[in-house]
């Protein structure tokens, strides 16, 4: 008997939505199968564009579908109400980041995934890369000593514009929940959750984060440096330093293909990996589908733990720099 294929089903047929059915694509074992959208027509559209079998006009419809995870990619204000009907009827989710606009919501997100036993993961996606995979491999394995110190940016330009999602406040607007997120996830990830944090931001018109500057300490003695803006475009480079060496992570980080370890003795290692798909997302949907072959309700990867923590990390940033929604 051939086993049917993995079924997605994909709750808001936005832009980010569109890249992920790309790389759907990619997976012999998956189909898109379902989409849903506040709008008939836009589920249509997106259905007939990325070949997708049905196409609701309701979120709730996607309950009754006999999907096998959904994939919510709506705006992040939309995350934890869309998330919590997901997981109310026992369907796994994967939701795109931040998780959602604060610790309270995180917080029942995650109660809800834990009572109904249901698999739930934050679409950082970058956690997933063969690179980043490996780059905490060679740290955890000592490779560059102790780590003392991480710096991180991701940064374009985007114009101003007070209705878009980036700007306006009601949307989530800002840099920090938007891409402040990808500097904070490294440094949580490399270094745990920071004793101290230190920020400044420019708080445009909208009264949102255009541009942060973050500074943490860490209990153990070590530094990051992390910086997110709209207003710029910046080289959205990683370093990691240690007492034995360095990493450079290749290119933009989040994305990077490869990293170069430098050892204090002038020894150079350089990993290179090869990429599926256009963005990346092919891993995290790939580590999806393997938790829930193997009857894991979350990913040792990227532990609901770490999401909560990274979420406590923001609130604090936000509370630095007089940012409220
Ligand atoms: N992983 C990544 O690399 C990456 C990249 C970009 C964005 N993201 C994340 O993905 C999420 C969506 O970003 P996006 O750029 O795809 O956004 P978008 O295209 O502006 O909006 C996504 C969808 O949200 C839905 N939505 C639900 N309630 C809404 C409301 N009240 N107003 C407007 N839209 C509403 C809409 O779906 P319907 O109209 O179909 O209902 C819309 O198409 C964000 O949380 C963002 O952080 C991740």
């Amino acid at each position: 008997m051939t086993q049917r294929p993995f079924r997605w089903g994909i709750i808001g047929a936005g832009k980010i939505a569109g890249q992920f059915a790309k790389d759907l694509a990619l997976h012999k074992g998956a189909e898109l199968y379902a989409i849903a959208s506040r709008s008939q027509r836009r589920a249509d559209n997106f259905a007939k564009e990325y070949g997708v079998k049905k196409s609701f006009n309701a979120y709730d419809k996607m309950l009754t579908a006999g999907v096998d995870a959904v994939y919510v990619a709506t705006r992040h204000p939309q995350h934890c109400e869309v998330t919590l009907m997901c997981l109310q009827a026992e369907i796994p989710v994967l939701c795109e980041k931040p998780l959602a606009m604060n610790s309270a919501e995180v917080g029942k997100m995650i109660e809800a995934a834990r009572k109904n036993s249901t698999f739930l993961m934050e679409a950082i996606w970058s956690r997933f890369l063969p690179s980043l995979r490996k780059v905490k491999e060679v740290i955890d394995a000592g490779e560059i000593g102790e780590v003392l110190s991480l710096r991180a940016d991701f940064g374009f330009n985007s114009p101003f514009n007070p209705e878009s999602r980036l700007y306006n406040r009601a949307l989530g607007g800002g840099a920090l929940l938007d891409i402040g997120i990808y500097p904070l996830f490294l440094a949580q990830l490399i270094l745990g959750s920071p004793a101290e944090i230190q920020a400044v931001a420019h708080l445009g018109k909208t009264e949102v984060d255009e541009e942060t500057l973050m500074q943490m300490s860490y209990a153990d003695g070590a530094f990051a440096h992390l910086h997110a803006t709209l207003r710029s475009r910046t080289p959205s480079t990683a370093d990691i330093f240690g007492s034995k060496g360095s990493i450079r992570m290749h290119g933009r980080w989040h994305e990077a293909k490869g990293f170069t370890v430098e050892l204090n003795s002038g020894e150079t290692r350089e990993y290179n990996f090869d990429f599926k798909g256009a963005l990346g997302y092919y891993f995290e949907q790939e580590e999806v589908m393997r938790c829930l072959s193997e009857g894991q309700k979350e990913s040792y990867l990227l532990p609901l733990d770490f999401s909560r923590d990274l979420m406590a990390v923001m609130d604090k940033v936000r509370e630095k720099i007089g940012l409220e929604y």
